[in-house]
């Protein structure tokens, strides 16, 4: 899968992706980069990017023409269907379905803003989706694509080890993950849970998923409901 990220800051984008799992799964050709600088798409001498609002306010906003032609360049040879994602606070809020699910494109195109934002013409051209991570604001566009990358390239078949895997984890059936331990049996006093050491896999299984409940229950009672609810359906 291809990442084509669209940004002012296409060194941050690069050096945040070079590293660690993520970097191996580059490396490994499982996943692709291209930061594209918006910037280089100026059509004047000045490099501007960004101008004054209509009807006044504070800040600048970013101009639909670098944009577009930027976009343009990018989807030369692609065919329609790619999804094109504008991270903004307004955006439908990020989560691991939505992951799951841009993990099966071959291509994704993310818009970076930055300033107050960018002209809406533009957005209603190109946009086929806005995203947020979360009811806070930054001050880019560039943390929140590389959030959403991380969680989507990780989905990816190949990019995760089969130790490294996703299958039981946080929110892969809708519960946080149980609590876990390694070695020593005994640190400052706290020992590890007993029915860890017994080697029964039964009971194992039995006790990391009341430990799911119990901690989603206690820290996320919204999704504790959901997956209640959901059980009550199935039966
Ligand atoms: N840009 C600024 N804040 C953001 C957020 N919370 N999510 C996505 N993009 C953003």
């Amino acid at each position: 899968m291809n990442f084509h990220v669209m940004t002012l800051f296409p060194d941050m984008i690069r050096e945040a992706m070079n590293t660690s799992i993520i970097k191996r799964a580059m490396e490994a050709g499982k996943i692709g980069l291209n930061a594209v600088d918006i910037r280089d798409y100026t059509a004047n001498k000045h490099n501007r990017v960004d101008d004054y609002t209509y009807g006044g306010g504070a800040g600048m906003l970013m101009q639909a023409q670098p944009v577009y032609d930027c976009y343009k360049a990018i989807t030369k040879d692609m065919t329609d269907d790619i999804p094109v994602i504008y991270v903004s606070p307004q955006g439908r809020v990020f989560d691991q379905k939505m992951a799951f699910e841009y993990s099966k494109k071959e291509d994704i195109i993310i818009l970076c803003g930055h300033y107050e934002g960018i002209d809406e013409r533009v957005l209603e051209e190109i946009v086929t989706d806005t995203v947020s991570i979360g009811d806070y604001v930054l001050t880019g566009g560039e943390l929140p694509a590389l959030v959403m990358m991380d969680a989507i390239a990780r989905l990816v078949p190949g990019v995760l080890s089969n130790d490294e895997s996703y299958m039981t984890e946080s929110f892969s059936d809708g519960l946080l993950e149980y609590p876990q331990y390694t070695r020593p049996e005994e640190w400052m006093g706290k020992n590890v849970p007993p029915v860890l050491l017994s080697g029964h896999h039964v009971n194992i299984e039995k006790w990391r998923h009341e430990q799911s409940l119990i901690r989603t229950k206690e820290r996320r009672p919204d999704l504790y409901e959901k997956y209640i609810n959901a059980e009550k359906e199935q039966k």
